[in-house]
């Protein structure tokens, strides 16, 4: 099939490599020209595995090809997926001027039957606001086209993109319409091979899905930042009871690891963005509101910690951090929890040597040059002449470091570890005072 994706960040890239890989016609639009360019140079703008290879496979094909003209791309493609930004604004709803601009261009071009596809994580009702804003566009032109307007939300995970997004838990199809309903059937037939993973409900249902999505992820892990709270209050270890709350099927393992808050690109603005939708239907979302603010407290965890270990005298003193990124196998440093832990120690008046293995260039490009923070190369040269060190981002690198080498470098023998990866007994056993989230001692 031939396919217009408009927007090339983490869900259009990642989507529209795997439609071209699947054998369609992709044509990705971006207003930004340079990285237009770079991408069809075969530069990937961000990290993510096993991206790269397909994105320049299928454009030395030309199954897949990068452009800034949306009129063009507009005529080819018979689905138009629109995965732009969707950033918060002030008050944290998620802001639709990209979706919206996308939309009206679309009707500015659009001239014969198109099916219109949200991929972007939009508020209930963006559909309705979609479909007016194609409508318009169509009556000022005069010309009467027929389009759909689809609400089809993506659940890739950054590091694991690809694989998500070729092999997806479920496709969720937000339509009333027979005829778009059929063209997204066959347009994910090849991702659906062993058994049908579709869903199809209305939009509003759809948008809903993908905010319930990560409304339940995120209420998860604040849950159980909340049981470490108390555990390290009544002398309890959380990851014992991780383990015993996580074998009941009906609870299970998955994302229930306490630690340094959650962050990244989703979850932060998603809660907050289903927050405010609520209120502006007049029901007040409590659980949603104390969700956010555990995580809230729960990113100033570690600099708390580190804060009290040192009596509260921070200044002159120097924090190796292994960990820059949200997560593990990704650059992004959005909402990054090591942010709040490096903004916190250099107001302290604190320094800060720190190893990430993909995003020491993005927390350059955030910070600059400064002199209360050196970017390392290797993990093991941040501990250089650092006084403690913390762990923020549960890389593979660092679970199973040499404490007694820690111990060597460390000037004041101490590990702070922001996501429980270490056993307590181990790291002490190296002369190492030990930290953790919710692990009875910390307090
Ligand atoms: C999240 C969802 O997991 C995806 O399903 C969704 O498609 C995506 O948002 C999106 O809306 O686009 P992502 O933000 O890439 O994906 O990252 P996650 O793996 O979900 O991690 C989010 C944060 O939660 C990270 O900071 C991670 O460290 C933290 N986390 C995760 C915990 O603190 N504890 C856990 O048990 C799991």
């Amino acid at each position: 099939m031939k396919v217009t994706i408009f927007g090339t960040g983490y869900v259009g890239l990642v989507t529209g490599a795997c439609l071209a890989e699947m054998g369609n016609h992709v044509v990705c639009v971006d207003i930004d020209a340079g990285k237009v360019e770079r991408l069809r140079n075969g530069e990937i703008p961000i990290y993510e595995p096993g991206l790269e290879p397909i994105v320049k496979r299928n454009h030395a094909s030309g199954q897949l090809d990068f452009t800034i003209e949306p009129a063009p791309a507009i005529a080819h493609g018979q689905v138009v997926f629109i995965a732009v930004g969707t950033p918060p604004d002030e008050d944290g709803s998620a802001d639709l001027k990209y979706v919206l601009g996308v939309a009206r261009t679309i009707g500015a071009h659009m001239d014969r039957y198109t099916v219109v596809v949200n991929k972007s994580t939009v508020p209930v009702g963006t559909a309705d606001r979609v479909r007016e804003a194609i409508a318009s566009e169509l009556a000022k032109r005069g010309v009467s086209v027929e389009f759909d307007v689809v609400s089809n939300p993506e659940f890739l995970k950054e590091g694991d993109a690809v694989e998500d997004c070729l092999r997806p838990d479920r496709i969720i199809i937000g339509s009333s319409s027979d005829r778009a309903i059929g063209v997204l059937r066959k347009l994910y037939a090849p991702f659906n091979r062993n058994h049908d993973r579709t869903v199809v409900m209305d939009e509003r249902s759809a948008e809903l899905t993908k905010y319930a999505a990560n409304a339940m992820l995120a209420t998860k892990i604040s849950f159980m930042n909340e049981i470490a709270n108390i555990a390290e209050r009544v002398g309890a270890d959380v990851e014992l009871v991780r383990q015993g709350i996580g074998s009941d099927p009906r609870i299970g393992y998955h994302f229930i690891y306490p630690g340094a808050g959650y962050g990244g690109s989703c979850f932060p603005k998603d809660v907050q963005a289903l927050e405010r939708t609520a209120r502006g239907v007049g029901y007040d979302a409590r659980l949603l509101g104390a969700v956010e603010s555990v995580n809230h407290d729960q990113k100033t965890k570690l600099f708390e910690l580190i804060s009290r270990h040192f009596d509260g005298q921070l200044a002159g003193k120097t924090i190796a951090l292994w960990g820059l990124a949200f997560k593990p196998n990704t650059d992004d440093m959005r909402e990054a929890s090591s942010r709040n832990l490096m903004e916190a120690l250099w107001a302290a008046g604190a320094k800060v040597r720190a190893f990430d293995p993909e995003a020491r260039h993005e927390t350059h490009r955030i910070y600059g040059d400064r002199g209360d923070l050196v970017l390392c190369e290797g993990a093991y040269q941040a501990l250089d002449g650092a006084d403690v060190l913390a762990i923020v981002t549960e890389w593979k690198a660092f679970r199973s470091p040499d404490f007694v080498r820690i111990r060597s470098l460390l000037a004041e023998p101490a590990v702070f570890d922001g996501r429980n990866l270490y056993d307590p007994a181990a790291v002490e056993e190296a002369g190492l005072a030990y930290y953790g989230i919710g692990r009875g001692r910390s307090l």
